[in-house]
């Protein structure tokens, strides 16, 4: 299963990029410590190789799809992106999304979740996507925003992280609002 644009595509991880996304974590770890729970726990590529594994159980049981982004003309991997906590009686998921922090500001995650989106919404029938994003973290709630993801409002204390508590803005986009949204989307995708 392969999401293209002209810039990048979007592929499920396999067991041998784990070098390359802990290189890519380690390169990151700055900025991805700050928001991901996840990141200071990865310490060795044996942590990245089991979260691959995991990927794999998360997609036979239909209740996760996480994507390696991808340069399109070289291959290089890019970061993540994917939908996870996939609740199929309200046909719900959340998405989630890291960039490499030398690739930051170039619109990849912005592109890689319209991608997701399209996924989402045109391949598995979605009706709602969730976005979360510490309140503070300017560049994700700056995607949302761009994506046409609407706010619901704020969970207060939702995360605990090293620098202490954290505030979650709560967005979704419901599939009737991607539908008016498409075009929009689209045009984010690079052809
Ligand atoms: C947040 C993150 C995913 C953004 O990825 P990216 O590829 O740089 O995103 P894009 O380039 O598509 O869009 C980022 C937008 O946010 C803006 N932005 C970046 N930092 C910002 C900040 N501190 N405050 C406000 N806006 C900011 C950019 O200018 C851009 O908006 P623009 O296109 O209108 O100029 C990336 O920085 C990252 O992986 N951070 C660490 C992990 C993380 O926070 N993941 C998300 C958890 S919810």
């Amino acid at each position: 299963m392969m999401l293209k644009s002209k810039r990048i595509y979007l592929r499920p991880l396999r067991r041998s990029d784990a070098i390359a996304v802990f290189d890519a974590v380690t390169k990151s770890r700055s900025d991805l410590d700050r928001y991901m729970v996840w990141s200071p726990l990865t310490t060795k590529v044996k942590h990245t190789a089991a979260f691959i594994r995991q990927t794999f159980v998360w997609r036979r049981r239909e209740v996760g799809y996480a994507f390696g982004v991808f340069e399109a003309s070289t291959g290089e991997y890019l970061g993540n992106c994917g939908l996870h906590d996939v609740r199929h009686r309200i046909r719900s998921a959340e998405i989630g999304y890291w960039i490499r922090s030398d690739q930051a500001g170039k619109g990849l995650t912005t592109e890689a979740s319209a991608l997701l989106l399209k996924f989402a919404f045109e391949g598995l029938q979605l009706h709602r996507v969730i976005l979360r994003a510490a309140t503070d973290n300017g560049g994700s709630n700056r995607v949302a925003e761009k994506l046409g993801f609407r706010l619901d409002g704020i969970h207060r204390h939702e995360e605990l992280l090293a620098r202490g508590w954290i505030d979650y803005n709560y967005f979704c986009l419901l599939e009737e609002e991607y539908r008016t949204a498409r075009d929009h989307i689209n045009a984010l995708i690079t052809r």
